[in-house]
């Protein structure tokens, strides 16, 4: 994946609706009727467009689109008529009315955003920076907030102090099946990560605090572990779970890999559970569960 689509990862996360902006497009006046064209390279919107399409035939006064989008970039014209698009970033509440075809809003991923009002005959008309991908979508609202709460962070020594806290509690211990380890045994580990290439680790903070790490090793011919824990117990069972595994998909397919494993104990319930949803399948059934995701 792009840089600036990596960008745009950490744009969802941060993005508030003070980012959308109204681009006034170029108009090439005609006594015949007027013109508007947008060309990719020009600069005029800050994505090049992959997507057109547009909404028309919708009943005067209806509202579409409750939605938020992880990556996705787009611009929203009233092609014709005229609706209201509300924006919404988890904290704050912005309402725009468009009703000039030179006008174009700007949203920048990570927002909610609801289309309402439309006046009848208008026309919606959307410049979307993907095609249409169904996994980009937050479609609920909940599921959306929590999104926006949890980040991925370096691996810093403030997560390697806390995982030593997090990984010697008897429980995690056990759910993780984690070996017993010194502090030498921690700071090796440490210090060999920017040398290693078959292995990678995230810190996981929920807004600015941490509370768990994840990442992928054994690396190799298309394929790596997943693994991941959630240290502060008060966060499970919230669905941070998901949020996580999305982050380890999404970085899994920028390194090209094809398939990603993992290992769960058969006791550790809430995890296979999590995994599950997610859509990994279960492939070896013994006290070791073998789990795989096709990327
Ligand atoms: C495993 C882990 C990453 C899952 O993340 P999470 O955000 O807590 O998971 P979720 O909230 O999505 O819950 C997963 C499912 O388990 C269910 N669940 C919650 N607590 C449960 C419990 N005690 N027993 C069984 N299922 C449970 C949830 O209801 C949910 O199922 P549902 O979506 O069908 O309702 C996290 O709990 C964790 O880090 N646990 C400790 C360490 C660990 O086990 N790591 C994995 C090692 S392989």
């Amino acid at each position: 994946m792009s840089g600036i689509l990596m960008n745009m990862w950490g744009c969802m996360k941060s993005s508030s609706v003070f980012d959308c902006t109204l681009i006034h497009l170029p108009v090439v006046h005609n006594v015949a009727g007027n013109i508007t064209a947008i060309n990719n390279g020009e600069g005029i919107i800050p994505f090049e467009v992959n997507r057109v399409y547009y909404l028309y035939d919708i009943p005067g006064g209806e509202g579409r689109g409750a939605h938020a989008h992880k990556e996705l970039q787009q611009l929203i014209v009233a092609a014709s008529g005229s609706f209201d698009i509300t924006i919404d970033d988890g904290k704050t509440k912005r309402t725009f009315n468009l009703s000039r075809p030179y006008l174009g809003l700007y949203l920048p991923p990570g927002l909610w955003r609801e289309i309402n009002n439309f006046s009848s005959g208008a026309i919606c008309l959307v410049l979307a920076s993907e095609n249409y991908q169904n996994e980009d979508y937050l479609r609920d609202y909940e599921a959306f907030k929590l999104y926006k709460h949890v980040r991925f962070v370096e691996y810093s020594k403030t997560f390697l102090d806390l995982s030593w806290t997090w990984l010697n509690d008897p429980e995690i211990k056990e759910l993780t099946m984690t070996n017993d380890f010194t502090k030498e045994d921690q700071k090796r580990f440490f210090d060999s990560l920017t040398n290693k290439e078959d292995y990678l680790v995230k810190g996981i903070c929920f807004d600015s605090k941490p509370i768990g790490a994840c990442g992928l090793k054994n690396i190799d011919h298309g394929k790596a572990e997943y693994w991941g824990y959630i240290g502060e117990k008060k966060y499970w069972g919230k669905g941070i779970g998901q949020i996580v595994l999305d982050e380890m998909v999404r970085t899994a397919r920028e390194l090209l890999l094809e398939k990603l494993y993992l290992k769960v104990d058969r006791n550790n319930q809430r995890a296979i559970r999590s995994y599950k949803k997610f859509g990994f399948i279960e492939e070896s059934d013994s006290e070791l569960i073998l789990m795989t995701y096709k990327l």
